[in-house]
């Protein structure tokens, strides 16, 4: 039986379906346009330093921040100085989340390079000393994301978890890959399988679920509690809402071009009045239509028109033009 869905100490999370933290994605406005559709039981920051954080540096602030009726939510932070983290902790239970959430999984070189992220799966001393620090520091629940280890030598997850929860962890989310995988490697559910059979707290499973089959897949063969999606999300920002159907045994949703044109453009504004019309926002819209562009069809038309767009204006006259099209050419398939 797929469960649907668990608790985080006092917190029910249902739909046990969970957006991935994702770092220049999963930014207010993301979060926003995911709850707008609906189907996801929990929302997590992107991954915020916990230097920065501690100092009230304004874009730490930024990335933390979440609306009052954005629950429940999870603020995700990183780093290596056990009492850096636990101070971002305390700023983060202060500030009304649900959650705090610790990065041990990132393999990215800025945050590899100060030794956090997933390299702390490879000291699991230090990585003890941080998860107690933070426990020590807060009430609310604490949590843990990380790899299935750092490389396939050591995919030690399971024993990381086991420590998480000795220390007080509450739920943990495993991304099956290695560190040495990054985003590459071939599908390895097994040490999230373990890792559930060895800890009592909830488990969340997470890497390459797209869709119904993708996340009852993840359930099945791992008997995890949950499951977090992260790029399928972006490219197709309803997979919460039919995965969910799926799961209940409702009728499946199919999202038509008009819909998908509707939602993108209401997403740009957002970022655009958000970010106002510097640079930033045209290379955030032009990161989200890649996505959200791979597997349509002519997708890679969109993609390239956004390649040479200039202006903010120009990439969203592009957008209305291709949906305009893929919706014409679905209507004349439904009449023809
Ligand atoms: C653009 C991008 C940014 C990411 N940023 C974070 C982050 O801030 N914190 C984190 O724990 N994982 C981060 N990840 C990893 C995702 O949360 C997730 O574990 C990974 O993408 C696998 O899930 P998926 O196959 O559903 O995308 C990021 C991934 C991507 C693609």
């Amino acid at each position: 039986m797929i469960p649907t869905h668990y608790n985080v100490r006092h917190l029910r999370i249902e739909p046990n379906l969970v957006l991935a933290p994702m770092e220049g994605v999963t930014d207010l406005t993301f979060r926003r346009l995911v709850r707008s559709i609906g189907g996801v039981g929990l929302t997590v920051t992107e991954f915020v330093a916990s230097e920065a954080l501690r100092r009230g540096v304004e874009k730490a602030e930024l990335m933390a921040r979440f609306d009052p009726d954005e629950h429940p939510v999870a603020v995700q932070i990183y780093g290596r100085v056990p009492e850096a983290m636990a101070e971002a902790a305390k700023v983060i239970e202060a500030a009304g989340a649900d959650i705090v959430d610790l990065n041990f999984g990132c393999p990215s070189k800025k945050v590899c390079a100060h030794s956090g992220g997933s390299s702390l799966l490879r000291e699991p001393h230090h990585a003890r000393q941080i998860v107690r620090a933070v426990r020590a520091a807060i009430k609310i629940p604490l949590t843990v994301k990380m790899r299935s280890g750092f490389d396939a030598e050591r995919r030690n997850a399971p024993d990381i978890a086991a420590m998480c929860e000795d220390e007080g962890v509450e739920a943990i989310t495993i991304h099956w890959r290695t560190r040495a995988d990054l985003y590459g490697g071939t599908r390895a559910v097994d040490k999230i399988a373990e890792a559930k059979r060895r800890v009592r707290i909830p488990v969340v499973g997470n890497g390459d679920v797209v869709d119904a089959a993708s996340a009852r897949a993840m359930f099945e063969d791992t008997g995890v509690d949950a499951v977090m999606i992260g790029r399928g999300a972006i490219k197709n920002p309803w997979v919460f809402q039919q995965v969910r159907a799926d799961l209940l045994g409702l009728p499946s949703i199919v999202v038509d071009a008009r819909e998908k044109r509707r939602v993108l453009l209401a997403y740009f504004e957002a970022i655009r009045s958000e970010f106002g019309s510097d640079r930033g926002t045209l290379g955030r819209m032009k990161k989200i239509a890649n996505y959200f562009t791979h597997g349509l069809p002519y997708g890679s038309d969109l993609r390239v028109a956004f390649l040479h767009s200039q202006s903010i204006d120009e990439a969203v006259a592009h957008t209305e033009r291709f949906f305009d099209a893929l919706a014409e050419r679905e209507e004349a398939r439904l009449v023809g």
